[in-house]
């Protein structure tokens, strides 16, 4: 397959990428020259307020928007080149919101399988990498359910044992846990981590609750389309004006987290669930 301009770097990179929906980049941005990568092993969270642009941003990765000025690479391909579509989506697997809307089989197995069908994956090869996909996202025994009998949570692991079917080396996940219960949100949070940390994806995590950034390696903020923060999330956690700034609001555990550190109480930063608070001071 063609390897484009033969760059060599690996993650999906942006340099100075800007958006704007209407055209000739008229009226106000959505994205205003963003640089960052998304490294493989690396969960990276984007956060910020509704209509930040972190849905624009995430479809920037893989070809679904293509950048109006700046340049996005994935492992130094053009996203925007029609020739490298195939190559560049089955590199970039997304996830999106809604659990109903990405179900395209009447049983697990044939949603799973889908995928690589359409990529004209053989037989054999597809029967493995549905029995992959469907274990690493804790949904082996269910190939013969109806998708839509599944919980919410069950239709989002679903989701992502599809895009892993493709064996993708990077995930971009638009709020998959916007429309779960607290259940089924820590079973894809959890997902989301091991996928990054043990299996080595590159995970784009877009979130707009706080305390998913506790499984984060970076965290992105996007503030009215511009990047306001790039960092380590414990930096972000501690400043409360950079967190306000974004119209992002510390979830209540965190802030009994910070009274308890102001008590003297060794609670770190991260610790933004109640297990997590409760492992902290039980230790
Ligand atoms: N299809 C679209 N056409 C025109 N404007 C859009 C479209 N999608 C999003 N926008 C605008 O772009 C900005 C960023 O939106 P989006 O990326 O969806 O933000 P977020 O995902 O953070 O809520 C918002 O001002 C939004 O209204
Ligand atoms: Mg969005």
């Amino acid at each position: 397959m063609a390897q484009g301009a033969g760059t060599a770097v690996s993650g999906v990179a942006f340099e100075d990428v800007s958006f704007s929906y209407s055209a000739g980049g008229a009226g106000r941005s959505a994205l205003c020259d963003i640089t960052l990568t998304l490294s493989s092993g690396e969960l990276l969270a984007v956060v910020g307020a509704n209509g930040s642009g972190k849905s624009t941003l995430a479809r920037l990765c893989n070809g679904l928007l293509v950048a109006s000025s700046g340049v996005v690479r994935v492992d130094g391909l053009d996203p925007a080149d029609p020739d490298l579509t195939w190559d560049v989506r089955s590199r970039v697997a997304m996830v999106f919101q809604d659990p109903d809307n990405q179900i395209v089989g009447t049983v697990v197995e044939d949603d799973v399988a889908f995928g690589p069908e359409n990529l004209g994956v053989p037989a054999d090869e597809i029967r493995r990498r549905v029995d992959a996909a469907l274990a690493a996202v804790g949904l082996a025994g269910f190939e013969r359910r109806e998708p839509h009998l599944l919980s919410d949570g069950q239709k989002q692991r679903l989701a992502m044992a599809s895009a892993l079917a493709m064996e993708p080396a990077y995930l971009v996940l638009d709020e998959p846990c916007a429309m779960l219960d607290p259940e089924g949100r820590a079973d894809v949070l959890a997902l989301a981590d091991a996928l990054a940390h043990e299996r080595g994806h590159g995970v784009l995590l877009v979130t707009h609750d706080i305390a998913d950034v506790a499984v984060a390696d970076r965290v992105a903020v996007l503030d009215r389309g511009v990047l306001s923060f790039l960092g380590d999330p414990e930096d972000l956690l501690s400043d409360d004006a950079a967190l306000t700034a974004a119209g992002l609001e510390m979830p209540s555990i965190g802030v009994l987290a910070a009274l308890l550190r102001e008590s003297g109480f060794d609670v770190p930063r991260r610790a933004l669930t109640p297990e997590a608070l409760v492992g902290a001071l039980w230790h």
